[in-house]
């Protein structure tokens, strides 16, 4: 996908630094030549999870030309063991074909003793060896920013894994207590800004790694 604009050059795991003047710009439809694809993946498994919750309204957010699934198999995954690998196993088989056509993904996950949630971690850990995850921009969402350690380790596993974090997509928005749903989100005019800011962001930054 050639002709998007690009702020520079952007290696890969660089940062992507849009223009100050891109920032309110619609996504550029104009550079899609098919639908973008994003995979959200929500590391906590409860019912009325503030992440999932983040994650589905990131979902009816998004711009025309825009796609995202909410994975919803993370807690199908058997523990991670390498012993498994090249086994069947359907619950990963579908985890690593939803990352395989993803455009990019979305990643939110509650911190729990400082670290990202055991869920989320199992499934990257199933994903550390394929080449699905690999290059995938991804767009961090904290959705309690008193989480920083939970941050810091994502970044850290998704860079050590050759994912591209898109810094400037990262969003913090202040869920936790709240009581918002989805729907609760969606009515939030400061929160929906800020999840469409990071849309925009994300958006821009996989038609930048596309393009280059
Ligand atoms: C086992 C456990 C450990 C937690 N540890 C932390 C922590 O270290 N730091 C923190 O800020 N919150 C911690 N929390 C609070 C969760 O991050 C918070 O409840 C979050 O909203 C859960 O996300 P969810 O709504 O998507 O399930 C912990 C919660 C649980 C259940």
């Amino acid at each position: 996908m050639g002709g998007a604009v690009c702020p520079g050059e952007l290696p890969l795991n660089a940062r992507y630094t849009p223009r100050s003047d891109e920032v309110d710009l619609p996504v550029p439809e104009r550079e899609m030549k098919a639908p973008l694809r994003l995979l959200a993946l929500s590391g906590s498994l409860r019912q009325r999870s503030y992440n999932t919750a983040a994650l589905e309204a990131l979902a009816v957010l998004v711009p025309a030309r825009v796609e995202v699934e909410v994975f919803r198999g993370l807690g199908e995954l058997p523990l991670f063991n390498p012993d498994l690998e090249g086994q069947h196993v359907p619950a990963f088989e579908r985890l690593r074909a939803a990352v395989g056509r993803a455009d990019g993904l979305m990643i939110a996950s509650p911190e729990y003793a400082h670290g990202i949630t055991g869920v989320l971690k199992n499934a990257l850990d199933w994903l550390v060896s394929g080449e699905e995850f690999i290059h995938q921009p991804v767009m961090l969402i904290n959705t309690s920013p008193r989480a920083t350690h939970a941050l810091a380790a994502l970044r850290e596993v998704v860079t050590t894994m050759s994912g591209v974090v898109v810094e400037e997509a990262r969003v913090a928005i202040p869920l936790l207590g709240s009581g918002l749903d989805r729907d609760g989100i969606l009515a939030d005019p400061a929160i929906t800004a800020a999840l469409r800011e990071g849309i925009v962001h994300f958006t821009e930054a996989i038609l930048c790694l596309q393009s280059e």
